[in-house]
């Protein structure tokens, strides 16, 4: 670099001066600049620096330094952090390139425009260099992120768990739908029940032997006497309730009934393969005028039919029970061997599905409804006897056990 007394002595050969640089020496900061005008080697538009050692030349060199350095690095530059780096440290507020900016100040007034173009010339181009790496950078971001996560179709996709009803009461849906569709409305009754509904009102006298073909579950019998609380021991109760409910809508001439009631039931039981403490049971009841054995019959043939199959053959059993008179059980055809006997049908040919019988006349009345003048049949089955004779199924503890493998299944 030039110093001023050196600079000095130069100016004062005006000649020289004159003939090699056609604009004056400046003066900055006490240091000589040379701005040569004339077209150079390097050009950067609109002038060119001969002199780099002078402060304006050195600021032109640095730019170009600058421009060279920030380019060279940025073309190394392959992710979106180092980029948001280089954009501080290239064309960042304290970056070298703005500091050049801010040594404006030193510069004489025509050095300004020289030295302030090339600043903006390498500051657009650091500027676009760096928008158009940034958008390479996305793009290549963007392929990766589309060949890392590609989605193979190919492959089989997870299975989704979904949950599904109990078999128990998928088959009472089946019995349901099959007693809807023959006119008997659903009627729900409780659960916890009083002797006298349980047993009492459906014929059962209060030391009548009937009632341990029933053991039940006591929840409240002190104080309570002949009526203590328990759990119901099979869903008859409920016509009881249904009867009454029905009658109490118009005592004198009660409407007639066609329901069927599901429901939970509770016996005090040991547990075995054969025997459950709780199970369901679904009942039917139809009462009105002139009801029939013969209505039974067709009854019950028909949903055997439309349960086990247009060929199931039943029979009717004569049996007893003290709410219907007269009893029967009905079986199926064994649909295991077609009725030559197996083991599920216990060589007999025939399955046991359910009791029935015309509804006595105590319970009638009991109900509300005049037995003189009503008749009616009622009849109980078992949706989880049901399911094991359909599916072969041994072992009545697997409905209440909980063991996915086995409810999977259904
Ligand atoms: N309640 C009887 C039981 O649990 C089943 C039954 C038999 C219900 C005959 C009835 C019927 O309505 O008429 O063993």
């Amino acid at each position: 670099m030039f110093v001023g007394a050196k600079c000095i002595a130069l100016c004062d050969e005006f000649g020289w001066y004159r003939e090699n640089f056609p604009s004056r020496p400046m003066i900055v900061d006490g240091r000589f600049l040379f701005l040569d005008n004339r077209p150079q080697t390097v050009d950067h538009g609109q002038s060119s620096i001969v002199n780099g050692q002078e402060f304006g030349g050195y600021m032109l060199d640095k730019l170009n330094e600058i421009e060279k350095a920030a380019l060279e690095s940025l073309s190394a530059i392959a992710d979106q952090s180092a980029l948001d780096a280089w954009r501080v440290a290239n064309v960042g507020r304290s970056s070298p390139l703005m500091q050049v900016f801010a040594g404006f100040g030193k510069l004489s007034k025509e050095e300004r425009p020289v030295v302030g173009a090339e600043a903006n010339r390498v500051k657009a181009a650091l500027e676009s260099a760096l928008e158009e790496k940034s958008q390479a950078v996305k793009n290549a971001a963007l392929a990766k992120s589309l060949e890392e996560e590609k989605l193979d179709v190919t492959l089989p996709g997870r299975e989704v768990h979904v949950g599904r009803l109990h078999p128990s009461n998928q088959q009472l849906r089946r019995v349901l739908a099959i007693l809807a569709e023959m006119g008997f409305q659903v009627y729900t009754s409780r659960e916890v029940e009083t002797d006298e509904m349980n047993f009492q009102m459906l014929n059962f006298a209060p030391h009548h032997p009937a009632r341990e073909m029933q053991d039940s579950f006591y929840v409240e019998a002190e104080g309570r006497e002949d009526n203590p609380i328990l759990m119901r021991t099979h869903t008859s109760p409920g016509q009881i309730r249904a009867m009454r409910e029905a009658a109490a809508t118009n005592p004198q001439n009660p409407p007639p009934i066609r329901i069927a009631l599901p429901g939970m039931c509770y016996r005090y039981e040991q547990i075995t393969a054969r025997s459950e403490i709780q199970f369901n049971q679904v009942e039917g009841l139809a009462v009105g005028e002139g009801i029939t054995f013969a209505d039974l019959k067709g009854t019950l043939t028909d949903f055997a039919r439309r349960m086990f199959g247009q060929d199931a053959r039943v029979r009717f059993r004569a049996s007893y029970f003290p709410f219907t008179e007269p009893s029967a059980e009905v079986d199926v055809e064994c649909f295991v061997c077609g009725g030559k006997g197996c083991q599920v049908c216990k060589n007999s040919g025939w399955l046991e599905i359910l009791g029935c019988g015309m509804v006595h006349p105590n319970v009638l009345q009991n109900g509300g409804y005049d037995p003189k003048r009503y008749t009616g049949f009622a009849f109980g089955m078992g949706p989880e006897r049901q399911l094991m004779l359909r599916n072969k199924i041994n072992d009545i503890r697997y409905f209440w056990g909980n063991d996915v493998r086995f409810l999977e299944q259904f």
